[in-house]
């Protein structure tokens, strides 16, 4: 992404011929900053055994879990449906890790078919995976699980991406520990991962650090470990807030998980899931202004887009930096920006106490504005809302504009009812 004749351009085209070309609201990704994303992540936790397991709930395009494959990343996944695209994107079964949350049996006979490994997260859980395990025969793949831990160490950007403690509904309560092998020896499975993840968005070294030794002092009660598993949540700033220094976390968690080997007794594998650290940054949502309309307080500034794309201001208060991609060096004005889903918080330029205005470039109708740092959580979480059709999404390779996912239709909205 560039500045050039004041216009927002990615490789060779500038964001109006983005539109032009793909329709607008769009979705567009520059594969580069993925990949060095990911070779950020790999150079700086310079371990011999680490994995990366992409948690592509961050972003689940085909072509985005492409690259994170050809870059040899693992996978993690939460669903069967993020599962089954995985293997579509042409994982192998055992790239894949399945952290779902209250699972049903189901589900487990469809992951354990597939010989996929499962993370548990609950005592029940356990329990009812051992039980289907040996009703639909037990391999030995599948007599091998990963735990979650609730460590009781959990941090985040914002209450709801808060993932361990004990108001938390995610993993085993690190007090239960002996029910978890108890229950693990009762059904014949051998607890190969120990695995947390204590939220999302973090941007301290020290957060990191604590949460990892506070795993760490459970994994020694489990002693048939392969790997220690500390979930994803390296942050990226989406207000100029100062970044993760990545090249003082990765030399931390390097000595702080060797010498735990050494205690251990074996050189165990290091996985991490990363979402947010590797797309975020990639990813922008174009839309064009439509309506520019006035109260005495407020300029509004109405775009074709809405939180039906971009949930994460309204579910979280989250910041995007917002800019003019067709005039970048105007005089700044304040401005409230709305998108266009029918509900008066469908606003993108709002904290959790309310409205924030914005200084953004003088702006006109048919502008196009670029909501940033969009690549996490974005598309993903978007939906038919006011039965709105869900945006294209572009993948810029260089010079070459990539169409990854083409814009829905109103048959689309219709097509799954009866
Ligand atoms: C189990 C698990 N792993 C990894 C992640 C990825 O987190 P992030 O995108 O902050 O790296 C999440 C996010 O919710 C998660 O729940």
């Amino acid at each position: 992404m560039e500045i050039k004749k004041n216009k927002l351009y990615f490789g060779k085209y500038c964001a109006e011929d983005l539109l032009k070309k793909f329709g607008c609201p769009l979705y567009v990704y520059e594969e580069e900053i993925i990949r060095c994303q990911i070779k950020k992540l790999k150079n700086c936790i310079n371990y011999n055994s680490l994995k990366l397991y992409y948690a592509c709930k961050a972003n689940t395009n085909l072509a985005i879990m492409k690259i994170m494959l050809e870059e040899g990343c693992c996978i993690d996944t939460v669903s069967c449906g993020e599962v089954y695209a995985a293997l579509k994107a042409g994982f192998k079964a055992e790239q894949i890790l399945y952290t779902g949350n209250n699972v049903t049996d189901d589900e487990f006979r469809w992951l354990i078919e597939r010989e996929i490994l499962v993370n548990i997260g609950s005592l029940s859980e356990l329990a009812r995976y051992g039980r289907i395990n040996q009703e639909i025969g037990s391999k030995a793949k599948t007599n091998k699980i990963c735990v979650r831990i609730n460590s009781d160490a959990g941090a985040g950007f914002h209450d709801h991406v808060i993932t361990s403690g004990v108001d938390c509904k995610f993993g085993i309560y690190y007090k239960y520990i002996d029910e978890i092998i108890a229950k693990a020896n009762q059904y014949k499975l051998k607890i190969i991962g120990i695995h947390h993840h204590i939220g999302s968005g973090i941007l301290d070294v020290e957060t990191f650090l604590y949460s990892m030794n506070v795993l760490l002092k459970y994994a020694v009660k489990f002693k048939e470990l392969e790997f220690v598993d500390f979930g994803g949540g390296f942050g990226v700033p989406y207000n100029h807030e100062k970044k993760l220094n990545i090249d003082v976390l990765g030399m931390k968690i390097k000595q702080v998980f060797e010498k735990f080997c050494v205690k251990y007794g074996k050189e165990l594998s290091l996985f991490f899931e990363p979402g947010r650290y590797l797309v975020a940054e990639a990813g922008v949502l174009l839309c064009r202004v439509n309506t520019l309309n006035k109260t005495p307080k407020y300029e509004f500034v109405g775009v074709d887009t809405g939180f039906n794309h971009l949930v994460r201001v309204v579910m979280y208060g989250s910041y995007h930096e917002i800019i003019n991609a067709s005039n970048l060096d105007d005089t700044k004005k304040k401005y409230i920006v709305g998108g266009n889903i029918c509900e008066s918080g469908d606003i993108f330029t709002m904290d959790s106490k309310g409205l924030k205005l914005r200084e953004i470039s003088n702006i006109k109708e048919g502008d196009v504005l670029a909501i940033l740092t969009a690549g996490a959580y974005g598309m993903s979480m978007a939906s038919n809302y006011n039965m709105r059709v869900l945006p294209a999404e572009v993948l810029i390779n260089r010079e070459d504009a990539k169409l990854i996912r083409r814009r829905q239709s109103f048959d689309d909205l219709l097509k799954e009812q009866i």
